[in-house]
């Protein structure tokens, strides 16, 4: 493994190594052990073209716990307002001495271009393309199902038998793509709720099943329902049912999470929007897992950044 780009590129044991991985790395979110050497001498540069808030500085803190140099890049306020390109601005990070490069872009593909092309040779690590993959966040939602369904046993692990209901805007989430292909490879069950319009054409190539009736779905009492932010930005030509008729239709409405068995979970990768696609009830309750995932987030980036980076300077990957 060179590049974190898809979660569709990891098997079995690739996912459960970074999971596992990721169970060594959590002394240091539990505070155990404040920072590893694991990456002194290696600089990372976080490559952001679009906002974020819990990747970004979950990636960050995971690089500052490895030890590593850490170089934070926003396009709003850089040379691309000025038409620079990524082939230029990927070229000039590494004569500044990137070692490796997490980034996040509004196109499906950059990371991807990023890796397949000599621009830069270093390891390439998706903090979310376009509508395509966000594949740490997938791992950070597994690693926070096996951590709340098997507890201290989790290590080995994977979800065989798990039920993961994942509800909303589909036909716009990195989140869902990278779910789908993650938690069928680790065993589980996925069955995808969204309006017909949010859901995206192709799904009957996914390895999960289809509803249009979130209360069916509710009915057959899943382990983990994950809630998608409705992507207000990136509505362009999909019809959006009116906002209340969403939260009626596909919410999980405080109605609804009381009446889910309190053994069901609650995810959601944030930023929420509240009282749209998930009430405060279900959000704040005990059976949410909203900032143990951010929470989680850590200890995962930890683990991709180690496995993909902590070679880099011996073998001059530069
Ligand atoms: N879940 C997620 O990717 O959140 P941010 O956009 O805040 O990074």
């Amino acid at each position: 493994m060179k590049h974190l780009i898809s979660t569709r590129d990891l098997d079995r044991d690739d996912a459960l190594l970074l999971l596992d991985t990721a169970v060594d790395m959590a002394a240091t979110q539990r505070r155990e052990v404040k920072k590893l050497p694991a990456l002194r001498g290696v600089t990372v540069v976080n490559l952001f073209y679009e906002d974020s808030t819990r990747t970004r500085i979950s990636f960050e803190a995971a690089e500052k716990r490895l030890s590593a140099d850490v170089i934070n890049f926003a396009a709003k306020g850089s040379s691309v307002s000025k038409g620079e390109s990524l082939k230029d601005t990927a070229q000039t990070l590494h004569a500044i001495g990137a070692d490796a490069v997490v980034i996040r872009h509004p196109s499906t593909g950059a990371p991807q271009l990023l890796a397949d092309r000599d621009w830069i040779d270093a390891p390439v690590l998706n903090a979310g393309d376009g509508m395509h993959e966000h594949p740490t966040q997938a791992l950070l939602d597994a690693y926070t199902l096996r951590e709340r369904l098997h507890g201290d046993a989790a290590r080995g692990r994977d979800l065989d038998g798990v039920h993961v209901v994942i509800v909303g805007d589909i036909l716009h989430s990195r989140v869902a793509r990278s779910n789908v292909w993650l938690l069928t490879t680790l065993g589980a069950k996925v069955t995808l709720v969204a309006p017909p319009t949010l859901l995206p054409s192709d799904t009957s190539t996914w390895p999960a099943e289809v509803s249009f009736d979130l209360d069916a779905v509710l009915a057959t009492r899943p382990d983990a329902v994950m809630l998608l932010r409705i992507q207000a930005e990136r509505m362009r030509d999909a019809y959006f049912p009116h906002t209340r008729e969403y939260a009626r239709m596909w919410g999980l409405s405080a109605a609804r999470f009381e009446g889910l068995p309190a053994t069901t979970l609650v995810m959601h990768p944030g930023p929420m929007n509240r009282g749209l696609e998930i009430s405060s009830a279900a959000a704040d309750s005990p059976q949410s897992t909203v900032l143990e995932q951010v929470a989680n987030g850590v200890s995962v980036r930890m683990a991709a950044l180690y496995l993909l980076c902590s070679g880099v300077r011996e073998e001059g990957a530069r």
